[in-house]
């Protein structure tokens, strides 16, 4: 099937349901399950007959779940978690477990994913490093120095939207035994399928386009056949499994995935080049176009045609207040904290994602003080572009 029919079909209509088969999975609340013997509850629990016994280990409406998100990004399985930083940290775990303490991880990954590595596992004796994952050259003098157990990337960096060759750092990983993490969230495995490529695991925060509509707090971990099973003993023991309720707003998301993100990367395309030509504007930050310095990985890891459904830019002239007032001024586009919902999302990186990171550091990031980010929605562009400009009267 092509991903268009996966997402509406994959995981529905399991065929040992016995005469009654919905076609859509329902919200299975129930936690424990009983049997027609005693006898086949033993066998259920020793995993020696397939079935359900309590929902920390599975439960009905989250294994659809992750069979569909597991066929979709190619994985050998997939655990749905209570979040997506719950998915990140069960990666982590899944990746070291057998492997050295020690995290490379790319130096513009989301805030939280920072203050996990640095305040959980760095106090429990990991050694975290950062690094510039489009330069080849210094993760190689990285992992040469640190020898670490598993690289963390995020397959679209955010705010600034750089692109890594995954392939190469799969290889990389792979030559001294390392596991590779992608989060692969503001990409979906509609633009970019990391195990595909290489990579190990890869995590999602499922509360952005997999769900999609601003609803659901949610995290997928889909893994290799090496993996799958660490992942699933962690979840078993720490439990950190998603709701039936929240897992069947996920999968009803999904089934509109591909119409969604078609059309948000439709919308991002056609914003990023209104915002190119205006004159507001300073500088627009977008994967499509041949003077993206990541051009070459873009080509290589995106689906074609596809350039994603976020972009950035900087506002002539602005600091925090005009900034500030320009999103006061919005009365369509919502200006937020989150992406990948059905409506255009703005968020200002310096109150939001980067607040509790230095100026000094930002600067070095190349994160200004004139910078926003738009998670473009599934409205008609022209509204979105008319809100946009309107609010831009105020700067
Ligand atoms: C790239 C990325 N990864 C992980 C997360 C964490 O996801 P959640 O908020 O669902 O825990 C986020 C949240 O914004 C994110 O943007």
């Amino acid at each position: 099937m092509k991903f268009e029919s996966e997402v509406v079909h994959a995981g529905d209509r399991k065929r040992n349901q016995g005469k009654m088969v919905p076609s859509t999975t329902p919200i299975h609340l129930g936690t424990t399950y009983f049997y027609d013997s005693a006898a086949t509850l033993d066998r259920v629990l020793g995993d020696e007959e397939e079935g359900f016994s309590y929902a920390r280990y599975a439960s009905p409406t989250n294994v659809a779940l992750e069979e569909l998100c597991s066929i979709l990004e190619r994985g050998h399985g997939a655990l749905a978690t209570a979040s997506g930083m719950s998915a990140v940290q069960i990666a982590f775990q899944a990746a070291l477990i057998d492997r050295p303490h020690a995290v490379l991880a790319s130096n513009s990954v989301y805030g939280a994913t920072i203050g996990l590595l640095d305040k959980i596992f760095a106090p429990f004796d990991v050694q975290v490093a950062y690094v510039d994952i489009c330069d080849i050259t210094a993760v190689e003098k990285a992992i040469g120095k640190r020898q670490p157990g598993c690289i963390f990337i995020e397959s679209v960096s955010n705010p600034l939207l750089r692109v890594g060759n995954i392939k190469k750092l799969a290889a990389l990983a792979r030559s001294i035994g390392a596991v590779l993490i992608v989060d692969n969230t503001f990409a979906t495995p509609m633009l970019v399928r990391p195990l595909e490529l290489g990579a190990n695991i890869v995590v999602h925060s499922a509360t952005k386009y997999l769900a999609g509509h601003g609803d659901v707090l949610g995290g997928v971990v889909v893994s290799d056949k090496a993996l799958h099973d660490s992942v699933r003993m962690l979840s078993r023991l720490a439990g950190p499994v998603l709701g039936p309720f929240e897992s069947y707003l996920t999968m009803r998301g999904i089934k509109t995935l591909a119409l969604r993100y078609h059309r948000q990367c439709q919308n991002a395309l056609r914003l990023a080049e209104w915002l190119a030509t205006h004159p507001k504007v300073d500088r627009v930050y977008y994967c499509s176009g041949p003077d993206h310095p990541d051009a070459c990985n873009i080509k290589e890891c995106f689906a074609p045609g596809l350039f994603g459904a976020i972009l950035s830019f900087e506002i002539k002239g602005a600091n925090k207040e005009s900034i500030l007032a320009f999103m006061d001024r919005l009365k369509m586009v919502v200006p937020g904290t989150s992406l990948g919902d059905v409506h255009t999302l703005l968020l200002y990186p310096l109150i939001a994602s980067h607040r509790n990171i230095s100026p000094k550091m930002r600067e070095r990031m190349g994160i200004r003080e004139n910078l926003v980010r738009v998670a473009a929605g599934i409205e008609a562009v022209e509204d979105i572009v008319a809100d946009l400009d309107q609010a831009f009267r105020s700067v």
